[in-house]
């Protein structure tokens, strides 16, 4: 039985379940204060357990009612019980049931894990131990049971009652104005994707016929009245479903899919089986009040929970050690699909940033761990960008290594070998290794060891024999070499050098297996400028010595458009840091306006991403050490400002000819997306140089937007312009939206990354407002955790005030909803990074949450990991 105090689970110490569970009815009657839950749970000995052991139930805050075995009450020295637990002392060796009646409180359970009510609606969340806070089970994946589940309620409280699996049988209850329904879940499951609905939902909906010929019919339940803004998301259900058919041979296997839209939820949304529940964040859309970007994640969190129905519910996790099994390669499905759906090198651009601005300074940081990590206080810390994203990198490297052909043949196997059971990372990679009948135990060193490796790279060329030798160092301290598959090719003044050519190198790909290695290129007429890891072939930081000029060839030539981005983003940063060479400000100037010129129109989705420069955690994270976020902010400001200039009469020209047409309807899609998104980088950079004409040309397209991209583009441009236009315009935005909590996240986020000292006490005043609350998930995360993340200069003040800020709402949210409160804790993570002063200060904001009593696991697990 589970206790109180911080226990260390180990992967080392894991041991098959004692007991199996075959079967569960549950029998759950929904009220807001007392919900009564039977569970009748058909147990076994488990064969690979330790016979005749004491049966140990998991419990959390739950009040055991009642409890018989083979419909006998038991007597009172055969059971202990507790609200955390329950234990049979002598079960029997044969199989048995036992039914258990509990009884808990939605209304209470802030925490948003187990049985909660949002909005009136009743839902729940078990990943990862939710499910024992319903009911004593064994709440491990490594048992499965199939699920049969009752679900009744009042008919006027919870018209919608939704289960996994499929609908069986619904009806009134005789003389009472409550109604009940029965789901049937054929598959076997562990207890975290159990999943129930009950309340008032509007909902769309649509049939799917998969490559089986099953009919499925498909719904997003949404609150009643916002059905219109739920067509995108079940739009994006059926590409996602058409699409794991084609792409992974992966077909539907139930005759409903369901999904929910709840507005308070501890994370993006969850894989339920046949019961998908999001938060209302990544469901509903429209012009009027979503951007863009929040389309673009709509259809790939739509995508990843749906994809999950394979990659994590037919096959899933022997133990939370296995995590990335079903994250990472999620994740990397996900990614698949929205490049599909897109455009694949923009979007592989949008994955690199997302992994550089969270996976590698977490992996930096004191919160680093194994994408496998082989022991955790509390498992809830780590859904993190390491198991998630990084995890997502080691399944794409592995289809780089392999091909695309074998990795499609050892998926289909790694899902025939493990379908219906719990797997290991181990099982995952035997699948590729039986598939292409390689030796992988090198690669398998990917999921062991915390840290990003550095890939150091030196090119030498010769002029009398015409070769150009590249040598490539590899270190990650701890760990032996790692498998790196390097994406490479040689670019000259004209363009690619398609003569050179290196018998180490296959299908653009060297493979670097040592601490060291060195490749020769033949045929090299010229001294050439090496592009080197493609695509971001592999998660490592590279060390090169290319200089200005070298980077300014690869933007103006490497067919490899990633690596052209890349070369953007190391002259800003080297701008940014003081490491470039005189005259390279202007140079790179000069190579935008031409890139500008001859491209912007042709690809404005990449052209945004070519004018964006790296945020300022990019450049934290490059100086790698002494951070004066104040210096880095100024010199930000100042090469937008350069650029502002420099580019200003195309980029006004680009604003006029990308307008939108007078009457032209709305559509998400990329390409006008796009044009949106190049539109307004444009007049990020023309306000940087000209703050007055900026004011009021984003102050105009504020008035005349169509589209909430366009409105919250120049509401952000404007919000960087100290004035009575900017206090005007976030007046009129929180009005106009005040009764739409998703955009006014927007309005509260956009204040919270202000880099003025001015913030803290906007911030403070926002906690007042109506629409603020700090059990809502969404609200806490938009107001004050965007604010570390947006705005290092405020949050590492010198004067320890932005660390305060977050520190007490850390302390105050523990009690509240740990999850929420961790989470936010972990924005300290970088603490290390900065200069002694303000390094200083971090800390002794960590040590008073570390000296607080009574705090969460959750808290508690971080603040001590992030000092240590
Ligand atoms: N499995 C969910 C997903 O696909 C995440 C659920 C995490 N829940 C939690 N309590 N940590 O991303
Ligand atoms: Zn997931």
């Amino acid at each position: 039985m589970r206790t109180d105090t911080p226990q260390t689970v180990r992967l080392e110490e894991y041991r098959p379940s004692d007991h199996l569970i075959d079967r569960v009815e549950l029998d759950v009657r929904l009220d807001d204060r007392e919900t009564r839950v039977s569970a009748v749970l058909a147990l076994r000995p488990n064969p690979a357990g330790e016979a005749g052991a004491a049966l140990r139930l998991d419990g959390d805050e739950i009040d055991l009612v009642a409890l018989e075995l083979d419909g006998a009450v038991l007597a009172p020295d055969d059971v202990t019980a507790s609200p955390s637990g329950l234990v049979l002392h002598a079960p029997p060796s044969r199989p048995f049931v036992l039914r258990i009646e509990t009884r808990l409180d939605p209304s209470a359970n802030t925490k948003l894990m187990g049985l909660y009510r949002s909005g009136g609606v009743y839902c729940t969340q078990c990943e990862a131990d939710g499910f024992r806070r319903i009911t004593y089970f064994l709440d491990r994946p490594d048992v499965l049971s199939v699920y049969t589940t009752r679900i009744e309620a009042d008919r006027d409280e919870a018209p919608v009652l939704l289960g996994n699996g499929n609908p069986v049988e619904a009806g009134p209850v005789p003389g009472t104005n409550r109604h009940f329904a029965v789901w049937h879940d054929p598959h076997p499951k562990p207890a975290y994707l159990f999943a129930l609905v009950g309340g008032r939902l509007g909902r769309v909906s649509a049939p799917f016929t998969t490559m089986e010929g099953r009919t499925v019919e498909v719904a997003v339940h949404v609150e009643p009245g916002r059905e219109a803004r739920a067509g995108y998301a079940l739009d994006a259900t059926l590409r996602a479903m058409a699409w794991d058919e084609r792409a992974f041979g992966r077909a539907y296997d139930l005759d409903v899919f369901n999904v929910v839209a709840v507005s308070d939820f501890n994370m993006g949304a969850m894989e339920n089986k046949g019961l998908n529940i999001f938060n209302d964040k990544y469901v509903l859309a429209s012009a009027e009040t979503a951007t863009d970007a929040d389309y673009a994640n709509i259809e790939a969190i739509i995508a990843h929970e749906y994809f999950h129905n394979w990659s994590g519910n037919r096959v899933t996790c022997r133990d939370w050690f296995q995590l990335c099994l079903k994250e990472g390669l999620t994740v990397f499905r996900d990614q698949e699909f929205s490049s599909d759906m897109r455009s694949r090198a923009v979007h592989r651009i949008a994955e690199v940033r997302t992994l550089r601005a969270r996976q590698f300074p977490e992996d930096a940081g004191p919160l680093s761990h194994p994408v496998r990590p082989r022991q955790y206080a509390e498992i809830n810390n780590f859904y993190t960008a390491t198991v998630y994203e990084k995890g997502a990198e080691i399944v794409r490297m592995l289809r780089t290594l392999l091909g695309a052909d074998t990795f499609a043949a050892g998926m289909d196997r790694y899902f025939a070998e493990n379908d219906g059971r719990a797997a290991t990372v181990e099982d995952f990679l035997a699948a590729f290794a039986q598939a292409s009948g390689r030796d992988l135990a090198g690669f398998a060193q990917w999921y062991e060891h915390p840290g990003t490796p550095r890939l150091s790279v030196e090119g030498r060329y010769d002029a009398q024999a015409r070769t150009y030798a590249l040598t490539f160092r590899q270190s990650l301290p701890g760990a032996p070499a790692l498998m790196i598959p390097i994406a490479l090719g040689l670019v000259g003044p004209q363009g690619a050098l398609d003569g050179a050519t290196c018998d180490r190198v296959r299908d653009g790909i060297f493979v670097l297996e040592m601490a060291s290695d060195t490749i020769t290129f033949e045929n090299v007429e010229a001294p050439p400028v090496p592009s080197l890891l493609r695509g971001f072939s592999a998660p490592v930081r590279l060390e090169t010595a290319l200089g200005d000029v070298d980077r300014l060839t690869l933007l103006a030539h490497d067919p490899d458009p990633f690596n052209r981005w890349q070369a953007a983003q190391g002259l800003a940063l080297r701008l940014m840091t003081g490491a470039a060479e005189p005259g390279t400000r202007e140079a790179y100037g000069r190579a935008l306006a031409g890139f500008l010129d001859t491209e912007a129109l042709a690809d404005p989705a990449f052209a945004a991403l070519i004018l964006a420069l790296p945020g300022e955690g990019d450049v934290a994270n490059e100086i790698g050490e002494g951070v004066d976020p104040d210096r880095i902010h100024a010199a930000r400001e100042d090469l937008r400002r350069h650029l502002g200039a420099a580019l200003g009469v195309r980029l006004s020209a680009l604003r006029a000819a990308l307008a939108e047409p007078p009457g032209a309807g709305f559509s998400p899609d990329a390409a006008s997306a796009g044009r949106r998104a190049l539109r307004n980088a444009a007049l990020d950079l023309l306000a940087a140089a000209d703050p007055e004409t900026g004011a009021a040309e984003a102050a105009a397209q504020i008035e005349s937007a169509s589209t909430m991209t366009d409105r919250l583009a120049a509401l952000a441009v404007l919000s960087l312009i100290p004035g009575a236009a900017r206090e005007q315009a976030l007046d009129a935005f929180g009005a106009r939206y005040a009764d739409e909590p998703l955009v006014l996240d927007k309005w509260f986020a956009l204040q919270a990354a202000i880099p003025e000292a001015g913030t803290l006490a906007r911030i403070a005043a926002l906690r007042t407002h109506p629409a603020f609350s700090m059990t809502n998930p969404n609200r806490v995360r938009a107001l004050i955790g965007s604010f570390p993340l947006s705005n290092p200069t405020q949050f590492a003040r010198p004067d320890g005030a932005g660390f305060a800020l977050v520190a007490d709402a850390v302390l105050a949210l523990d009690p509240i909803n740990p999850q929420i409160a961790a989470k936010l804790l972990t924005s300290f993570g970088s603490w290390r990074l900065l200069e002694p002063g303000r390094g200083r200060l971090a800390r002794e904001a960590l040590e008073r949450i570390r000296a607080t009593p009574t705090l969460s696991r959750d808290v508690a697990d971080i603040a001590a990991r992030s000092v240590a």
